[in-house]
């Protein structure tokens, strides 16, 4: 039984392939395209999945596609026509979109893969959201939340799922309760991170990475626009915000009353916060501090309404596991707090929480809602892109002309990276298949030392060229994580660690130790098994040999702007355009 599932058309377009209900390919189309957040038809991502199956389309039982393109297009239709003559630009530009081609979806999926129409199925979109976590998940019952954005009406879900990997069980997921456009969690944080001075649906993190600079003094204003239920449930008041009816704006003018002129966009962010020479007083330093505080605010408002979300499921539920997607997910600051906060015990968060993942949702629900197959399949690693041989490697390093070193001894091989990494240098680590969902975890990573507080600045400025007040992340060997981590009991059951998920205080003596990965006291750790990653839980443990600290610096494998690198001449071309000292192409050494 071969599923292609599929999403595109909105945020980051994806294709995964299920093969007898084990994911066996997943991959974004920004990969293949070299377009950051692309989503167009993800026909490049298809062919990945096929190709590495060995199959070709007319092989596919199903496609199935994440959402429902008739449902989503009468949201759009309804609330333009409603905000109307506001809207006109909007509904303009739509009608041309979806009468151009989004509507006819089917139409498109057999032209471009040649599959009939009767093995196309669309699976509404939180409902995807919600199969890509649960049945990726090990639970047999969790409660369910997804939270974006907005799919076709929707903007969160919640429910629960039951399904066992016993042949003849009945799976079941049923979304009991949801949350409709325009109030929308999402929409309302990415209208601050357009008001802050970012990109919507890219600077989500930076505006994260920007609240613990900041205090939420803010609170009270938010909750003028915002009206919290206690089940978590919201009401926003639309007069503040114009992204029901504006293709290019989403605060109206009572917003830029109540919290004064937007940020610049990506000026430079400093306070004495992030830097200590930086004087408070001057006027500079206080208007970023006031942005600062916004961030904090509307962070703080977020976390507020998803710990309600989460209470509320878990009460209507009864369920001690709960599984989590949806854009929103991808708030790691947000997730270090579920645990903690609420009684639920485990937690299991897709890692292509966004909108690529509902591509592996479809295809799930597909296989064990529709199908009623039972399980197959727990999503204990997020390797599932394409990899390359060694002659594949070979010959891209030879076209490249830059001296190398073939290195067969593997243990070796990662000495010598630990050597460079002591000395000071920033290196990049390109192995097996790439990541699914936005992090880097290893096979596409840069690495460096997170002992001096100055590697920081050395690999912000040279190698990724961003901002210098975002944080870099810890890879940390599982067993030493309770060490750096206190509040991270039972590590080894916890999953959103695994993926780069959540983000948790460090131990204030051990987070010294480690300053370039440590962000207001707090890491957004990736934690590491030998049984996921072999080679890369080597470097770590190498590195903690030599030095005693089970931690690096791993930052994605790519420069401002650009999707993460999948080719090893992606590798080499990203090699030679920045900073990086040392490349670790599979056992290929690569020097400037
Ligand atoms: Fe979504």
């Amino acid at each position: 039984m071969l599923i292609l599932g599929i999403s595109c058309f909105y945020h980051d377009s994806a294709a995964v392939l299920l093969k007898d209900g084990e994911l066996v390919a997943a991959a974004a189309e920004e990969r293949f395209s070299r377009k950051k957040h692309d989503f167009d038809f993800p026909s490049l991502a298809i062919d990945f999945c096929l190709k590495t199956t060995g199959i070709t389309a007319a092989d596919l039982d199903y496609v199935a596609f994440y959402e429902k393109p008739v449902v989503k297009f009468e949201r759009i239709l309804t609330s333009t026509l409603s905000s109307f003559p506001q809207s006109w630009k909007t509904f303009g530009e739509s009608m041309i979109a979806w009468w151009g081609g989004k509507l006819w979806m089917k139409n498109i999926i057999m032209e471009k893969t040649g599959v009939p129409p009767e093995k196309i199925i669309f699976v509404d979109h939180h409902m995807s959201h919600a199969a890509s976590t649960f049945f990726a998940s090990p639970y047999e019952d969790a409660a369910i939340l997804t939270i974006d954005g907005v799919g076709e009406w929707t903007t969160a879900s919640m429910g629960y799922g039951k399904a066992s990997w016993e042949d003849g069980n009945i799976n079941e997921i049923k979304l009991t309760h949801e949350q409709r456009f325009p109030h929308s969690l999402g929409l309302l944080y990415s209208t601050f991170t357009a008001f802050l001075g970012f990109r919507v649906n890219n600077g989500e993190y930076k505006l994260m990475g920007m609240s613990p600079y900041g205090d939420p003094n803010y609170v009270d204003d938010i909750y003028k626009m915002v009206k919290v239920f206690d089940d978590g449930s919201f009401w926003l008041d639309m007069s503040y915000f114009s992204y029901h009816y504006s293709p290019d704006r989403s605060f109206s003018k009572k917003f830029t009353d109540l919290f004064g002129k937007p940020r610049i966009h990506e000026e430079e962010f400093l306070t004495s916060r992030v830097d200590s020479n930086v004087d408070p007083n001057s006027p500079k330093a206080k208007e970023n501090q006031h942005y600062a505080d916004i961030a904090a605010s509307i962070q703080y408002v977020t976390e507020e309404i998803i710990l309600r979300m989460a209470r509320n499921v878990q009460r209507k539920t009864g369920s001690k596991n709960l599984c989590y997607a949806g854009g929103v997910a991808l708030n790691s600051k947000a997730n270090g707090h579920i645990l903690a906060e609420t009684p639920f015990e485990q937690m299991f968060i897709q890692p292509a929480a966004g909108d690529s993942g509902g591509a592996l949702g479809a295809a799930l629900y597909v296989y064990h809602i529709l199908l009623s197959k039972p399980r197959r399949f727990i999503q204990e690693h997020n390797y599932w892109g394409s990899s390359y041989s060694n002659a594949e490697v070979m010959e891209a390093v030879k076209a490249s002309g830059f001296s190398f070193e073939e290195v067969d001894d593997e243990e070796l091989l990662i000495q010598k990276a630990v050597d460079d990494i002591i000395a000071g240098k920033v290196i990049a680590w390109f192995q097996g298949r790439f990541e699914w969902g936005p992090r880097a975890l290893g096979n596409r990573s840069i690495m460096a030392d997170p002992r001096t507080k100055e590697m920081k600045g050395i690999v912000n400025s040279k190698i990724k060229f961003r901002e210098p007040f975002r944080p870099f992340a810890p890879v940390i060997l599982e067993e030493d994580t309770l060490r750096f981590f206190p509040d991270l009991k039972d590590v080894k059951k916890h999953y959103p660690p695994r993926f780069m998920l959540s983000v948790y205080p460090y131990d204030e003596k051990e987070g010294k130790k480690v300053p370039a990965v440590n962000h207001m006291g707090t890491g957004r750790l990736q934690t590491v098994r030998r049984d996921w990653n072999p080679r890369y839980y080597r470097l770590v443990e190498l590195f903690k040999q030599a030095t005693g600290v089970p931690v690096l610096l791993n930052t994605s494998f790519n420069l401002r702007g650009e999707p993460i690198v999948n080719t090893p001449t992606d590798a080499l071309s990203t090699f030679s355009n920045s900073g990086i000292d040392t490349l670790f192409l599979e056992n290929i050494l690569v020097r400037k």
